[in-house]
């Protein structure tokens, strides 16, 4: 059996891509250094900002060559966990916030055959959490009020992860931070026990399809940033 993967993974948001041309946007992050895709859904209603759905994953799905995964700020969430399964998400992550069954809702999203991710926006604590723990692969710490990209790091949350990582103790689950992570924030939160850490605006600063080489000075500058704080 392999050791649980804990190294420290880079998923860009392509909130912060350009939406007409998110093929190239995946290759380009992908060969820059990538390792995950991060999908930011959102609809209007858990959330004050409406991105896409089902038919957009299933369309970039075929560029993506590491991980898709899906961060769902959305609610309802179960009536919509086949349709991203059936579009090809690797990870679906649902909001404690979203519903009153997330530990159902949990159970849907491993039964889809994807792996079950649980989101906590910056107010809710950890409490919640324990009796989740087995149904859970991922668990997504907010660093920002879900909804935009480009938002301010809210450092409250360090503490929390700092928590979070002593609960899971040897479970095979994964800290993922997201909102704010720049070469700043990412050490902060990988010393606390972070491993993917999320980034939009800070990944695509400065870059473009036709001039990706930002991309991977920017996701460099992360991970290394991140990984020196280990
Ligand atoms: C916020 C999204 C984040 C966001 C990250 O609702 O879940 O993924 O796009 O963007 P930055 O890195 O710009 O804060
Ligand atoms: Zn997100």
């Amino acid at each position: 059996m392999t050791s649980f993967d804990r190294s420290i993974k880079i998923a860009p948001s392509i909130l912060s891509a350009d939406f007409a041309d998110f093929g190239r946007e995946i290759q380009a992050i992908e060969a820059q250094g990538a390792d995950w895709v991060h999908v930011d859904v959102m609809d209007g209603h858990f959330v004050p900002n409406l991105t896409f759905g089902p038919p957009l994953c299933q369309a970039i799905r075929p560029h993506i060559k590491t991980v898709m995964d899906v961060h769902l700020m959305i609610s309802p969430v179960d009536t919509y966990i086949d349709a991203f399964a059936d579009a090809g998400a690797d990870v679906i992550t649902a909001h404690l916030e979203a519903g009153p069954h997330i530990h159902r809702t949990l159970q849907a999203i491993r039964g889809a055959g994807c792996k079950a991710g649980l989101a906590i926006n910056p107010g809710t604590g950890i409490d919640g959490i324990e009796y989740l723990l087995d149904q859970l692969d991922l668990i997504c710490v907010m660093t920002v009020n879900p909804g935009f990209g480009g938002q301010k790091f809210i450092h409250s949350q360090i503490d929390k992860v700092r928590a979070l990582r002593a609960l899971i103790g040897d479970r095979p689950i994964h800290i993922e931070i997201d909102g704010g992570i720049t070469p700043e924030t990412a050490p902060l939160m990988a010393a606390a026990g972070a491993d993917v850490l999320v980034a939009g605006s800070a990944v695509f600063k400065g870059g473009s399809v036709n001039n990706p080489a930002p991309y991977g000075e920017n996701i460099r500058a992360i991970r290394c940033a991140a990984e020196a704080a280990r």
